[in-house]
């Protein structure tokens, strides 16, 4: 009987690399995702449960977590990669899109969270969260207004997870990636952008999605037992250095 981790995003980008890592790692996966057509084309293996889940719904998020309990030993494990952006220079932001981008990245997180954390606290076999945020929510940065809000509140809602649910057992984590090569960024960074990004990290590229996931396993796994409450950077070295400074980016 395998241990059972659940991946909210886990049809594209970092999520979908963390799918297959975790897989590699000998756990059960369910790939949570609202993009069906993402979701088809995950690997086919036994291990693997592709659901199509809206995060920022309540009731699937709750219905998925349970489903991600029945399997294997239970749930063990969460990671909340389903995300998104909506840049614009501040005074130009949308206020549906800063809704949005808050419903995705902060409620859909929270949820996932809340759900997860009941199922383990009734096993009591403790558990691990990774929350996925980003550079962008422990620094300003130009046209994040709406996604480094959400992402900063990651954080905080990160720490306060990891003091109520220590005494349980149950982990909580934050990963931060800096640039990573995934769909999302190919398709809203154009190549002047990428050479700013690129200028402001010490390693001089993006990071590979399966980069991230290896940090997000070992937050997920047993190794990282006496790890919670963290920020783990993976950015390159972005956040020693001074950042960047954007021009036109567009949205
Ligand atoms: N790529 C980067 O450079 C980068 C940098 C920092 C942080 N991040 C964060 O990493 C996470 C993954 O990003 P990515 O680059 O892999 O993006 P991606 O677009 O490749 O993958 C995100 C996935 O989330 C899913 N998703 C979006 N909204 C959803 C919802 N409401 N319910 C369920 N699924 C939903 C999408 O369908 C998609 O499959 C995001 O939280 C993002 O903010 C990415």
């Amino acid at each position: 009987m395998t241990r059972t981790a659940l991946v909210t995003g886990g049809a594209s980008g970092i999520g979908l690399a963390t799918v297959r890592r975790l897989l590699d790692d000998g756990w059960t996966v369910v790939a949570a995702d609202r993009d069906p057509v993402a979701l088809a084309g995950l690997p086919v293996d036994d291990r693997i449960v592709a659901a199509e889940v809206d995060v920022t719904d309540e009731r699937q998020v709750e219905d998925v977590v349970a489903r991600a309990d029945q399997l294997g030993t239970g749930l063990g494990a969460v990671v909340t990669c389903a995300g998104l952006a909506r840049n614009a220079p501040a005074l130009d932001v949308d206020v549906a899109d800063l809704r949005m981008t808050i419903e995705v990245n902060l409620v859909g997180t929270f949820l996932a969270c809340r759900a997860a954390a009941r199922r383990m606290l009734d096993r009591g076999h403790g558990g691990s969260l990774v929350t996925i945020s980003s550079v962008s929510g422990l620094r300003g940065g130009a046209h994040r207004a709406a996604y480094a809000a959400s992402k900063g509140a990651v954080l905080a809602l990160t720490r306060v997870l990891a003091v109520e649910l220590g005494p349980a057992g149950i982990r909580v984590n934050r990963v931060a990636p800096g640039a990573t090569e995934t769909p999302a960024i190919a398709a809203a960074q154009p190549p002047h952008v990428r050479r700013v990004v690129i200028d402001a990290i010490p390693l001089a590229r993006y990071a590979q999605p399966s980069e991230t996931a290896a940090v997000i396993a070992f937050l997920a796994g047993p190794e990282s037992a006496f790890v919670t409450g963290q920020t783990w950077g993976v950015d390159g070295g972005q956040m020693a250095g001074p950042g960047w400074r954007m021009p036109e980016e567009g949205r």
